[in-house]
């Protein structure tokens, strides 16, 4: 009933953290039985370790949050040594009666193509379940054109990390493009195995009483609620465009967030901002997944994509 899969990969429910907003799960494990969840996605691990940006860094809104960590990580030899033992280790507390446990995906970063080269070859070296490219980081960069902003590039560095990597390999997509779909495509003539979208809309909040702007790079990306129609209007439209699996982030709250974006094409689902207030949610929403199915006598395989299935059956039954 909850069994999914993103590209070669069985997932034994579709629920997994999103990069950035849960550590590496470790943190995080007092909170709730992790051993239940889809997934854990690391926060990007870049080449050498990055101090990130000037505070502050993280802001509240209406229905979200601002960030502007700017990748802040100790780098890719301390992530293999320290980190990924320990992801895996969680992992490990999960695979019992025929269950996967949570995957392992390691979001990675780079500057070049060259960096994320370089990455991928040392996570597949070291073992890790999924690949997730982070092409799309809005506080970094300074002034130079994001990957993900261009079709282009978007799919050179996903044929690159493809060519070394020996797991499915996930593009992390930018919202802030004027079309989203041909990033996607971009992704696809790359060779990507699935889209994960979306990262942050880029925003910027302002203190008018000292006239300044309150994150200490001045914009950030908006994360929350507050962003899910748009994450929910971008997966449907790479779900109609692109043959992928999608990974779908923005604003999950609950079960019935979960069931929209799998509707919308998505095959998985990962919880972000939420869990910054509620860290045991990830748990809670696999339970009410069960939950929600069982009284639908339905799964998400069942449900995944059924927009586009309405809309091809309005249209006279045309293949997508
Ligand atoms: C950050 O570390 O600045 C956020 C990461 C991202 O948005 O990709």
């Amino acid at each position: 009933m909850l069994t999914t899969s993103l590209a070669t990969l069985p997932l034994d429910n579709p629920v997994l953290s999103a990069s950035g907003t849960f550590g590496s799960g470790w943190e995080g494990r007092q909170f709730s039985d992790l051993g239940h969840v889809g997934g854990l996605v690391s926060k990007t691990v870049t080449r050498a370790p990055r101090h990130g940006n000037p505070p502050p860094r993280i802001w509240e809104t209406p229905s979200g949050m601002l960030n502007s960590i700017g990748l802040e990580n100790k780098g890719v030899d301390y992530f293999l040594a320290e980190t990924l033992p320990r992801m895996k280790q969680l992992a490990a507390s999960g695979r019992k009666d025929g269950k996967h446990g949570p995957r392992v995906v390691i979001n990675i970063g780079g500057e070049s193509i060259d960096d994320f080269v370089h990455m991928a070859e040392r996570f597949c070296q070291a073992g890790v379940d999924l690949l997730e490219v982070n092409l799309s980081c809005p506080n970094v960069q300074e002034g130079k054109l994001l990957f993900s902003t261009d079709p282009r590039m978007t799919e050179r560095a996903v044929a690159a990390v493809k060519k070394v990597a020996n797991v499915p390999v996930f593009a992390k997509l930018s919202p802030n493009v004027t079309d989203i779909v041909a990033i996607a495509k971009g992704a696809e003539q790359g060779g990507a195995d699935g889209i994960t979208a979306i990262n942050t809309l880029i925003g910027m909040a302002v203190d008018w009483r000292k006239r300044r702007p309150i994150l200490g790079k001045v914009i950030g990306g908006l994360s929350g609620p507050a962003i899910k129609p748009v994450a929910l209007r971008m997966v449907w439209q790479i779900a109609a465009a692109v043959r992928l699996p999608i990974m779908a982030v923005g604003g999950v709250r609950s079960a019935d967030d979960v069931l929209e974006f799998v509707c919308a094409g998505a095959s998985a689902v990962q919880v972000g901002t939420a869990m910054f207030t509620d860290p045991g949610l990830m748990a809670r929403i696999v339970d009410d997944l069960r939950q929600r199915l069982g009284a639908e006598r339905t799964s998400i395989r069942e449900l995944r994509g059924v927009l586009h299935h309405a809309a091809e059956n309005a249209a006279g039954g045309c293949a997508r």
